[in-house]
């Protein structure tokens, strides 16, 4: 395994430890709200320290971007560190067990590696670029359906913007109609590596950040996933705009979904 690969695992692992503690005691866990429907605590700040400090302790000059804290500056910003420290945090404050630690590693702008860990489960999704994917160990692959006919198909409301609210039930409903069922689990991250792992054949979501999608996306695609924005292009970092499947699968979101584009959410 890289050792990079390596240093993102220890450092959600580490993560993982500080977050399945705080759990146990949820009483005691601060919240604020940092924006609408938009929280964060103190364990969200605590992980992404030790996350950091993880890394830096190994790779002192790189650089970082992350959720809570935002971007920091290393002497070397060809290498840079994406970060979100809980994905999950509504999940984690109500007590439902469903959140993740997400860290990818960008080279060059290329996203090289990938973390997604589920420490509650204990399930560490893994990629490297190039080398496919793997949750713990073993080898992942995305589902073979060939339409959305009888797939379960993973979203997130757009809770944050409700303004957005008319045109994502659009999409909603005109993917609901076709597919089998769907999933609103809450933590994009995990959603993208539940898509590499087959336990959903797609999943569409818009206006995320750089730190929900990085490592997830390339797990996803490591897994035989594609990942677009709602054009079908690849500038989904741009928008936060994202749909991923299997190449068919994700034809029929496209398509789906076309109609419904408006101006304010263009791709
Ligand atoms: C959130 C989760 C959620 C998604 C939101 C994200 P956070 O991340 O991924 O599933 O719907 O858009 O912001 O705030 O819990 O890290
Ligand atoms: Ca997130
Ligand atoms: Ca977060």
């Amino acid at each position: 395994m890289h050792a990079m690969l390596n240093i993102a695992i220890r450092a959600a692992r580490n993560a993982g430890k500080v977050v399945t503690q705080a759990y146990e005691q949820l009483d005691k866990v601060e919240a604020t709200t940092k924006g609408t429907n938009d929280y964060v605590t103190n364990v969200d700040k605590a992980a992404e320290k030790s996350i950091i400090d993880t890394i830096k302790n190994a790779f002192p000059d790189h650089s970082f971007i992350a959720e809570e804290s935002g971007l920091t500056k290393g002497t070397d910003d060809e290498y840079q560190w994406v970060i979100d420290p809980l994905d999950g945090t509504t999940n984690f404050i109500k007590g439902i067990p469903h959140f993740a630690i997400s860290i990818a590693l960008r080279v060059r702008g290329k996203t090289e590696h990938g973390v997604v860990y589920d420490p509650l489960r204990n399930e560490l999704f893994a990629a490297s670029r190039g080398k496919g994917a793997q949750l713990n160990g073993y080898r992942l692959r995305v589902t073979k359906a060939k339409d959305l006919e009888g797939t379960l198909i993973g979203t997130g409301f757009p809770f944050k913007r409700k303004h957005y609210m008319d045109s994502y039930l659009a999409m909603f409903g005109a993917i609901f109609a076709e597919c089998g069922d769907m999933r609103r689990a809450g933590s994009a991250a995990l959603d993208l590596a539940y898509v590499a792992a087959g336990r959903l054949d797609g999943f569409f979501e818009l206006n995320l950040k750089p730190w929900d999608i990085a490592a997830g996306e390339l797990i996803a695609r490591e897994a035989g996933a594609i990942v677009t924005d709602f054009s079908g292009n690849t500038d989904f970092y741009q928008s936060g705009n994202v749909v991923c499947a299997n190449p068919k699968v994700l034809k029929h979101m496209l398509s789906t979904i076309r109609p419904h584009l408006t101006d304010a959410i263009k791709a």
